[in-house]
């Protein structure tokens, strides 16, 4: 089976054509970025209008390069949440157009659990299993029952980690996006140089909070500003880095042993929604200290770590794709009314 997939959430204008949602034929990404770097993060606006622009170009190379006409394709999944809704509302208005055009149906996919299907185009992993999920916009510990069963065990409170080390980048004044500057400047610096909170939430022992680290990053560059005093950028980087991948780990791991076979021994031929795989997925899975974190801690407690190929960390049509042929094949069609929308929980059943 073939899906045609479309992602448009922020500023990646993506199309890609995957087979039995494992196999890429395609995957073709036009991206605003570099227009965005003159602002310091995303503009709306600017990014809707790249994709109404691109949308059609990108879709057709996707096809060419697959060897597909459209008639070749049995349906078109789209991301229509979360994400910037103009952005959305380009792809989706694309793919109504096409599949009334082709008479094909469309499946919505939830952009978070394409992230997700990321790592199905480069490994045999089947659900169950735990994902952390690190993206601009979100920060998740979810249990990935099946390919389209979820259940949130852990989410932030506040920012993403993705926007904490975007937001510490800029105040740090590097390029955007700053988790990319952070992870390549931090090699130069002293993760130990700077000290930075671990906040945990009462009560909820997988949930993040990432704002008071931002701040206290803000208010590390402010006193130093006012004092006169220079900061070493790569020590900052570097310390600020290790906070935030300390406190993914550290949710990531109690999740695990909670919820893995470790404590549940005796369910581990009974339940089958126990888990003992660890998946990372999203824009931040792709950091270097993240995956060296998470593939120590894995051999230490004997869990199978699985990460996303890094040409698939960040957005892309491809995920969709696969995220499509598994949410079709569970039945899940759009109606001719399909609307974007700008949040979405992971979990809903019904779209
Ligand atoms: O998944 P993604 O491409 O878009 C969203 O769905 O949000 O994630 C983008 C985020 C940005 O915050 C970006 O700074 C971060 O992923 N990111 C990284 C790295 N590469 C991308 N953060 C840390 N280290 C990286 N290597
Ligand atoms: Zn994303």
């Amino acid at each position: 089976m073939k899906i045609l997939g479309i992602e448009s959430s922020c500023d990646e204008t993506a199309a890609s054509v995957v087979e039995d949602g494992r196999i890429v034929k395609s995957n073709i990404i036009a991206t605003s970025l570099d227009e965005h770097k003159l602002y310091g993060g995303v503009v709306p606006e600017i990014a809707s209008r790249r994709h109404a622009e691109s949308i059609s170009a990108v879709v057709k190379e996707a096809l060419e390069q697959a060897d597909c006409a459209l008639e070749d394709i049995d349906a078109i999944a789209v991301t229509f949440a979360p994400g910037l809704i103009g952005s959305l509302l380009v792809g989706v208005n694309f793919a109504k157009g096409l599949a009334v055009a082709a008479n094909k149906p469309i499946v919505p996919v939830h952009h978070i659990r394409a992230h997700i299907a990321s790592n199905y185009l480069t490994s045999d992993l089947e659900p169950p299993f735990l994902c952390l999920i690190v993206s601009g916009g979100h920060s998740h510990i979810v249990a990935v029952n099946s390919y389209t069963d979820y259940k949130i065990i852990g989410k932030t409170r506040d920012d993403a980690a993705g926007e904490a080390l975007d937001k510490a980048g800029r105040i740090m004044g590097l390029p955007y996006p700053g988790g990319i500057s952070i992870d390549k400047i931090s090699g130069e610096g002293d993760p130990n140089a700077f000290t930075f909170p671990r906040p945990r939430i009462e009560g909820a022992p997988y949930d993040f909070s990432f704002s008071g680290l931002k701040t206290s990053v803000i208010n590390v560059v402010h006193h130093a500003e006012q004092k006169g005093e220079a900061i070493s950028i790569p020590d900052l980087a570097a310390s600020f880095q290790k906070s935030v991948v300390d406190i993914l780990i550290a949710n990531l791991e109690k999740a695990a042993k909670d919820f893995g076979y470790e404590n549940l021994p005796h369910l581990r031929e009974a339940e089958p929604r126990c888990i003992k795989k660890i998946v990372l997925a999203g824009g931040v899975s792709a950091n270097s200290l993240l995956r060296a974190k998470s593939q120590k801690l894995c051999k230490k407690r004997g869990w199978e770590l699985y990460l996303p190929e890094l040409k698939y960390c960040g957005d892309n049509a491809a995920m969709v794709a696969s995220q499509g042929y598994y949410e079709f094949i569970a039945g899940v069609k759009a109606k001719a009314d399909l609307n974007a929308y700008a949040t979405m929980p992971i979990d809903i059943v019904n779209f």
